[in-house]
């Protein structure tokens, strides 16, 4: 059974293609690599055995994604990574994020359409929801309007799959509302690869204990939480995969209750900045420079997820440990070295 995986040697799309390879799934890659790295495939091959089948182009082509489609009449199910992802560079550059993000799923869409291909997976993210009012977050917490280029491309793709899904009756479409990915596979074969100076948590935290940067800025302590740092869902980015792998099945099996779908993909655990600084320590050992700044702007204060519409519907809940999680980042920090 073969899907096609859009951003596949990215952070998370690299973890779910070995999940689906070792689930006994064929995999076939597109990806313009504009933010991955060819080399990403030899990791994915040490792990599984198997080296996916790769293209590379730009999905915001729509003669080359539609030709793609002519080409792989077999593909059962389409996982849709492909994204421009850095909050901040989607401030800057707003046209680039909606042409980027908007155009590559429409032109997976119409392809799909056109050439029989009935079932999605989308990656949205829990920035949807905003700083919601109720905590955790269900699905049915209303979302809000987006802080960022970034955020609005989640929530506008959200509702071309809702729109689309009133009139193609037979497409199946789920949206995974991710909330904070972290970790790296357990073989440090493959991780996250960030492009310059890391703006997530984790990249500047293990470059800083790596001697690549000098201090980890914690942003703000004055907040309403529990020691005034912002408290995040961080969630192991194989148990990310997985919940993939269990959307993929739900609709090659028709388990699906409706033709869209959307779910929070969460531990259910809110972990402050100090907090997950001091489980890092503790994983490793190592010790983390940190100071205490100002906020950030655009920060929320605090979000997790309630996951039991994932627990019980996807049959998927979170498994691996954080400490787990953050001694495998480090191990990958350890193997990229200071390269
Ligand atoms: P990533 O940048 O590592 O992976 C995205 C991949 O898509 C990259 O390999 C990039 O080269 C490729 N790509 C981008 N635009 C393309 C295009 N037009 N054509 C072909 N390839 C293209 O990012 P990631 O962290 O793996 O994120 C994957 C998805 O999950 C994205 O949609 C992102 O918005 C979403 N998401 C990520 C996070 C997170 O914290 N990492 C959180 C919520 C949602
Ligand atoms: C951000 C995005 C979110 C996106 C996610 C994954 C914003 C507002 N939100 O989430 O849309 O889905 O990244 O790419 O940008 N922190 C520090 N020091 C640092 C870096 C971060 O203290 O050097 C703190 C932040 O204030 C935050 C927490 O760590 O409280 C997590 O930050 P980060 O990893 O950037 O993720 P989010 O901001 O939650």
């Amino acid at each position: 059974m073969k899907v096609f995986v859009t951003g596949g040697t990215g952070y998370i799309g690299s973890h779910t293609v070995v999940e689906l390879q070792q689930s006994g799934f064929e995999v076939v890659i597109v990806d313009n690599l504009c933010n991955s790295n060819i080399q990403v495939l030899d990791g994915i091959e040490k792990i599984t055995g198997v080296r996916p089948e790769f293209e590379q182009f730009d999905l915001t082509d729509e003669k080359a994604t539609r030709d793609f489609f002519a080409r792989h009449r077999d593909i059962k199910a389409v996982i849709h990574f492909a994204a421009l992802k850095a909050v901040g560079e989607s401030v800057s550059m707003p046209l680039e994020y909606y042409k980027n993000n908007l155009n590559s799923l429409m032109n997976v869409l119409l392809s799909m359409r056109e050439f029989g291909v009935k079932n999605l997976v989308f990656s949205s993210s829990c920035t949807v929801y905003g700083q919601a009012d109720v905590l955790p977050v269900t699905e049915q917490t209303p979302r809000k309007q987006a802080e960022s280029p970034y955020g609005n491309t989640k929530a506008m793709c959200e509702d071309i799959l809702r729109d689309l899904a009133k009139v193609e009756k037979d497409m199946n479409l789920i949206a995974l509302r991710y909330f904070n990915p972290i970790g790296a596979h357990p073989s440090a074969c493959i991780g996250e690869l960030p492009n310059g100076v890391p703006n997530n948590l984790i990249p500047y935290l293990t470059q800083t204990v790596a001697g690549i940067r000098e201090q980890l800025s914690v942003f703000g302590n004055d907040y309403n939480t529990p020691d005034g740092t912002p408290v995040r869902d961080y969630i192991d980015v194989i148990d990310l995969a997985k919940a993939h792998v269990v959307a993929i099945r739900r609709l090659l099996d028709g388990k699906n209750k409706a033709n869209y779908e959307y779910f929070n993909i969460g531990t259910g655990n809110g972990v402050s900045v100090l907090e997950l600084i001091q489980a890092f320590e503790k994983a490793t050992g190592k010790k983390v420079n940190y100071k205490i700044v100002g906020r950030r702007a655009g920060d929320i204060e605090k979000v997790w997820a309630d996951t039991t519409v994932a627990n019980t519907e996807l049959g998927w809940k979170a498994g691996v440990p954080l400490v787990e999680t953050l001694a495998n980042t480090w191990r990958w920090q350890e193997k990229l070295g200071k390269g």
